[in-house]
C-alpha cells in the first residue's frame, strides 16, 4: 500500500481517507507507529496546566485523520489497543457501518469522565467524518489552510479554542495554515507541535511569534516510527545531517524520530519550561 521513490519519505496517501482506519492502522503497525500516543499523553498533561476559558478545554488537532488523537484524550483507551482492536480478525470481517456503530459504542463505554472537547481540521473527508461517527472528534472539518482561508464554521469554531495539537502532521501543513489559525484563534492559545526532525520548525515558530506566542523545544526526542526501509533511511540520515543535526541514537537506529515545540503566550502565567511541564507525563 506504500509508495515510495528512492531518497524521499514513504508515502502513505492511500491510507488516508478511507471509510474507516482499518489500512491505517495495518499498514501502519509493521513500522511501529507511536507518535498519536506521545501526542495524546503531552497534551493531555498540557491540558492540565493551561488556564481555560470554559469548564471543559477544547483542543484542535490538526492533521486529525481518523480521530485517532481524539481518540485517546477523550477515552481511556491506548494506541495499542486501537492496533489490536482494528487488525483483529473481527473486525477486518465486518461492514464499515457495523464497525463504526461498534466504534461508536467503544468510545462511549471507555469516555474519560472529564473529557476535552476535540475539533479535527484534516483535508480528507471521510477519515474526518468516521472521527465524529464515532465520537473521536465533536466536530470535523476539512479546510485546506494551506490554500484557503477559514470557512465561516471554522472560524466560529476557533473562537473557543484553548490548545492546537498535531502529530505527523507538520510538513503537510506549513507556517500558512499556522497563520490562518492564529489569526482566528483566542490571543492566549497554545500550540503543542510534534515535528519530524527531518523538517524545520522554524518557519511556523517565526509566524507564531508574530501572534504573540513564544516558543519552546522539548529536550528529548520522541520516535515516530521505523523506515520503511534503507532509501528511506538514508533519505531521513541525510535531511538531518543537512540540517546540523546529528542522527546518532536515533535516525541512525533505524527511527524517525520528532521534536516536541510548545508555544505560548508572552505573558502566560504558567511559565514552567516544556521540560518541566512534562518531565513525567509518558
Ligand atoms: C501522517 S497522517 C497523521 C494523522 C494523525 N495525526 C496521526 O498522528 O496518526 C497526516 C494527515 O495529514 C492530513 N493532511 C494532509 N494535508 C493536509 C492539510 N493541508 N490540512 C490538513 N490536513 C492535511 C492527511 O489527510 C493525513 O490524515
Amino acid at each position: 500500500m506504500t509508495h515510495h521513490d528512492p531518497l524521499q519519505k514513504a508515502d502513505f496517501g492511500a491510507i488516508y481517507d478511507q471509510p474507516d482506519p482499518r489500512a491505517y492502522f495495518s499498514t501502519l503497525q509493521p513500522f511501529g507507529y507511536v507518535i498519536p500516543q506521545y501526542g495524546a499523553d503531552a497534551f493531555t498533561r498540557l491540558l492540565s496546566v493551561l488556564p481555560i476559558r470554559d469548564v471543559s478545554p477544547t483542543v484542535l488537532d490538526v492533521c486529525s485523520s481518523y480521530g485517532i488523537v481524539g481518540t485517546l484524550l477523550r477515552s481511556d483507551l491506548r494506541l495499542s489497543d486501537l492496533y489490536a482492536h482494528y487488525t483483529d480478525p473481527t473486525t477486518s470481517a465486518q461492514s464499515p457501518q457495523t464497525l463504526r456503530e461498534a466504534d461508536r459504542k467503544l468510545i462511549a463505554e471507555r469516555a474519560k469522565g472529564a473529557a476535552p472537547r476535540v475539533v479535527g481540521l484534516d483535508v480528507a473527508p471521510n477519515a474526518v467524518a468516521y472521527g465524529v461517527e464515532i465520537g473521536a472528534i465533536d466536530a470535523g472539518v476539512t479546510d485546506n489552510l494551506e490554500t484557503d482561508d477559514p470557512s465561516g464554521r471554522l472560524t466560529e469554531l476557533l473562537a473557543g479554542v484553548d490548545l492546537i495539537t498535531t502529530t505527523g502532521g507538520v510538513g503537510y501543513v506549513t507556517e500558512r495554515t499556522f497563520d490562518r489559525l492564529l489569526r482566528s484563534c483566542p490571543k492566549d492559545v497554545w500550540v503543542a507541535a510534534f515535528c519530524l526532525r527531518t523538517y524545520d520548525y522554524h518557519p511556523i515558530a517565526t509566524t507564531l511569534a508574530r501572534h504573540g506566542l513564544r516558543t519552546e523545544r522539548m529536550s528529548r526526542t520522541f520516535p515516530q516510527r521505523r523506515f520503511t526501509d534503507e532509501d528511506e533511511r538514508q533519505w531521513a540520515i541525510s535531511r538531518v545531517r543537512e540540517r546540523g543535526l546529528d542522527p546518532e541514537g536515533k535516525e541512525a537506529d533505524g527511527y524517525y524520530h520528532a521534536d516536541l515545540y510548545l508555544s505560548r503566550p508572552l505573558d502566560a502565567t504558567e511559565t514552567r519550561h516544556v521540560d518541566a511541564l512534562l518531565a513525567d507525563a509518558f
